[in-house]
This record gives C-alpha cells, structure tokens and sequence, in this order.
C-alpha cells in the first residue's frame, strides 16, 4: 500500500505544486511547512490542482495547520504577559524555517515595541524569512544562519531573547544529546525568568503522521514525546 502511495507521489503527485516542493525541499522542511500554511492549491493543469488540494487537506497537514494556530496563541500569551511585567520583548526563533507563524504575531501585536532574530541552517530559508518580513512591512526582525543545536552560538546570543521558540525541530531528531545541548544553550541564551515556547508531538504526531500517510519514511525517525519529557527544568 505504501509503495503505490510512494509511486502515486512520485508520478501523478508531480503535477500538484505541494508535492513537486517535497522532493525538492524535503516534506519536512520549512519550505513545505511555509506552503502548509499558506493552504492556496496550486498544480500543472486542474488535475494537478486537484492532487494539490488533497494533499493540503491529508489528516496530518491539517494538524500542522491547528499546530500553528496552537502555538501562536501560546506565543501571543507569552508575547502579552512579558510586556505587562515591565521586560523588553525579544523573541529567538531557533529554526524558524520562514517563520510566518512568528512574523504574523509581531505583525497583529504591533502595539507592542518588540525584536526578533530568526534563524535556520539553510540559507534559502532565511532568505524566505527576510522576503516574508518585508512582504508583512516588518523592521526589527533579523535574520541569520545558525545551528540550533550548538550550545555556544545559542549561549552567546546578545542582547538576551525573553521568549525562546523552537517548532517542529526536535521531534525530527531522534537523539536525545543534541536536544539536551539545544536545551542547554537556550537555557543560557534567555534572560532569566523568560519563556521557552516548544511544539512537541505525541508519537507520531501531526508532521510524522503527513509523512507516513504519504508513504514516507519519516516515523521512525521522529524523537517520541516521552524523550523530551526527561528534559524538563532542572
Ligand atoms: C519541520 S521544519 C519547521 C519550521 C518552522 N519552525 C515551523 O514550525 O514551521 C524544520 C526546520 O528546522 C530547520 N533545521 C533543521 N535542522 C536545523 C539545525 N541544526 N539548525 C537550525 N535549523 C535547523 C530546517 O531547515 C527547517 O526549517
């Protein structure tokens, strides 16, 4: 069953645009995420736009569509309350991939003075965050390269973030010691009393269950929500 649904994307899936983007961008990358969010059909001929709509609409996107809409309201709460306490808002998205789920908060909360640093380590992602940004009329965010599981280059971030987000990152990797060194250099890198705002999903979760429902083999990879359990605050 698996290996028709793999045949199907790989043949009659190349006319739907979401689908072409996986094989180029990777289904799991920010890029595919970024076109999960925005939910516009598109394809070659109306068959490919007809492909492309039930990709977009497939069980596990649609759980990463409810995914975001989750974690902007957390990250609005976060946003509010660090503002009614008196502290500065900085906000560090780790990998961001185009961090429209970021940009659009910074957007509707206008009334309140805040930055951003976004970073990922593909180039073209922060280049689309540079492009979103600019597109939503948006000044202080910036953009950079950068590992998110590298303990000093999170730990040396000035001046201090308050809010720190990670999505749909370390559910992807299934080793613990990189998470814990990611944990680590956030833990340094956020102003004391500041947020730490993180998806992670249940096994196999919203992205995992895209993945697999596409017959790719992605579940076995993904780090089970119990792993990230055993990294709570010291
Ligand atoms: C599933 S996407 C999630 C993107 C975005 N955070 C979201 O929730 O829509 C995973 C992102 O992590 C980025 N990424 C993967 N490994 C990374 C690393 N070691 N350092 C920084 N970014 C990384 C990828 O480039 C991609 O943009």
């Amino acid at each position: 069953m698996f290996s028709l649904t793999r045949f199907g994307m790989k043949t009659l899936g190349r006319l739907s645009r979401g689908i072409q983007l996986g094989w180029e961008a990777g289904f799991d990358s920010g890029r595919t995420l970024d076109y999960v969010y925005e939910n516009k059909p598109q394809g070659f001929t109306p068959l490919g736009r007809a492909v492309d709509r039930a990709y977009l609409n497939s069980i596990g996107w649609r759980g990463i569509r409810v995914r975001k809409i989750n974690l902007q309201k957390v990250l609005r709460d976060a946003i509010q309350q660090t503002h009614k306490e008196g502290r500065p808002v900085r906000l560090l998205d780790i990998a961001s991939g185009p961090g429209r789920y970021v940009l659009e908060i910074i957007r509707e909360q206008s009334q309140i003075p805040m930055s951003a640093l976004l970073r990922d380590y593909k180039p073209e992602n922060v280049e689309a965050a540079r492009r979103l940004a600019e597109e939503l009329g948006l000044k202080n965010v910036t953009m950079m390269l950068g590992d998110a599981f590298d303990h000093g280059s999170l730990a040396a971030i000035k001046p201090k973030p308050t809010i720190a987000i990670v999505s749909g990152l370390y559910e992807l990797f299934p080793a613990n010691q990189p998470v814990s060194d990611s944990l680590r250099g956030l833990a340094d890198a956020v102003e004391p009393g500041g947020y730490l705002v993180y998806t992670k999903s249940g096994s196999p979760g919203p992205l995992g269950t895209a993945l697999d429902s596409f017959g790719l083999p992605a579940k076995s990879s993904l780090l089970p929500s119990e792993n990230m359990d055993q990294f709570g605050p010291e």
